[in-house]
């Protein structure tokens, strides 16, 4: 008897422990997601629910956002996105301001568009072994479009898969790419109509000269073509995110380092850019003006954050940015969705 209990104590003693351990630690941060979660996901997903949290979590403390693959590949989505939204597949795409990393176009070439290019004002040289594991990464989240060839054929002997993944070659993808630089998105060198697709991320704020960086959009942009932006319109550094609107346009001008010129990304990563990089300080409206007077039809501009117009204080800034209404300064970051209507020239 004893022989028989005594294995079987000793296993519910250590499954008892296991269980006061494990989930009380699962418990208290499930309960802590929930608590501030508070009733925004249905009761059934609740622990299923903190249980990815944590993990996202976990995941996005050991890496640095803007050099992960999380970021390129979820710009890349909701770049996608914004065009499918409109009844566009992007096949010949251009993407301005790169910087740092060519991520989204490999997300683009992975995914198996005809052409992917990227042009920008300051070359950067790009690290091979980032797309390693950015190659990995669309493999977990089915980001390659012959991924579900394999997840529904299965593995059946003698069937091999040449197309999969695993025998992807990141280097060969990356490849791909045609990247130029220096080029600046108002001397685009295209010819007319040769992108179904153009997009920017945090880069249009930059531009020197964006009036005609939109007319060169519509320009190689063909008919029918998509074009999206993301434009950040806050002070881009700590502080009050209108900032860069209290000062006059000599203050400005003389505080400001432009995009260029051995003014890179680089420099900022690190840390030899001293002075404040340049914005053109346009607002929400002045975009949609500027895409509006290059030809192109707005399909959409959407507010991704910004200040509550009532904290607001137009006087507190510089000319003529006081004389605009608090509405008018109060979107921070932007998305811009637009589309060529008209027939090429
Ligand atoms: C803040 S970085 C954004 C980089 C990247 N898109 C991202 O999401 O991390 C802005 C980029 O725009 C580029 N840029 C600035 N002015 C430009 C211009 N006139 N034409 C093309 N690229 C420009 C800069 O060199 C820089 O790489």
């Amino acid at each position: 008897m004893k022989t028989f209990l005594s294995p079987t104590i000793r296993r519910i003693r250590l499954f008892v422990g296991f269980c006061r351990h494990y989930i009380g630690s699962q418990a208290c941060c499930a309960l802590r997601h929930y608590r501030a979660l508070a009733g925004r996901v249905p009761e059934e997903r609740r622990w299923e629910f903190a249980a990815y949290r944590h993990l996202t979590e976990e995941l996005r403390r050991q890496t640095d956002p803007q050099g992960s693959p999380f970021y390129f590949f979820h710009v890349y989505s909701e770049v996608v996105q914004m065009a499918r939204q409109h009844g566009h597949e992007p096949r010949r795409v251009l993407e301005l301001g790169p910087g740092a990393s060519l991520g989204v176009l490999f997300c683009f070439v992975a995914a198996g568009v005809e052409r992917a290019v990227g042009v920008d004002v300051e070359p950067v040289q790009h690290n091979p072994e980032f797309y390693s594991v950015l190659k990995d990464y669309l493999a977990s989240v089915g980001g390659f479009r012959w991924w579900r060839l394999c997840a529904v054929d299965g593995r059946r002997p003698g069937v091999r898969y040449p197309g999969c993944w695993e025998s992807a070659d990141a280097q060969a993808l990356l490849d791909r790419i045609e990247y130029r630089a220096p080029v600046y998105a108002h001397d685009l060198p295209f010819g007319d109509g040769e992108f179904d697709f153009i997009y920017s991320n945090a880069a249009m704020e930059h531009f020197d000269q964006p009036e005609k960086a939109v007319q060169e959009i519509r320009r190689v942009l063909a008919p029918g073509g998509i074009t999206t932006h993301e434009i950040d319109l806050s002070h881009h550094q700590p502080g009050h995110p209108l900032q860069h609107l209290r000062w006059s346009r000599d203050e400005y001008q003389r505080l400001t380092q432009k995009y260029g010129g051995g003014h890179g990304i680089e420099n900022i990563l690190n840390g030899t850019w001293t002075d404040l990089p340049y914005c053109n300080r346009l607002l929400a409206g002045d975009w949609h003006r500027i895409f509006v007077e290059a030809g192109l039809e707005v399909l959409r501009l959407e507010v991704v954050s910004e200040v509550d117009p009532a904290t607001i204080n137009p006087s507190d800034l510089a000319e003529p940015y006081c004389r605009r209404s608090c509405e008018e300064l109060a979107p921070l970051v932007i998305r811009i969705i637009a589309r060529r209507t008209d027939a090429a020239e």
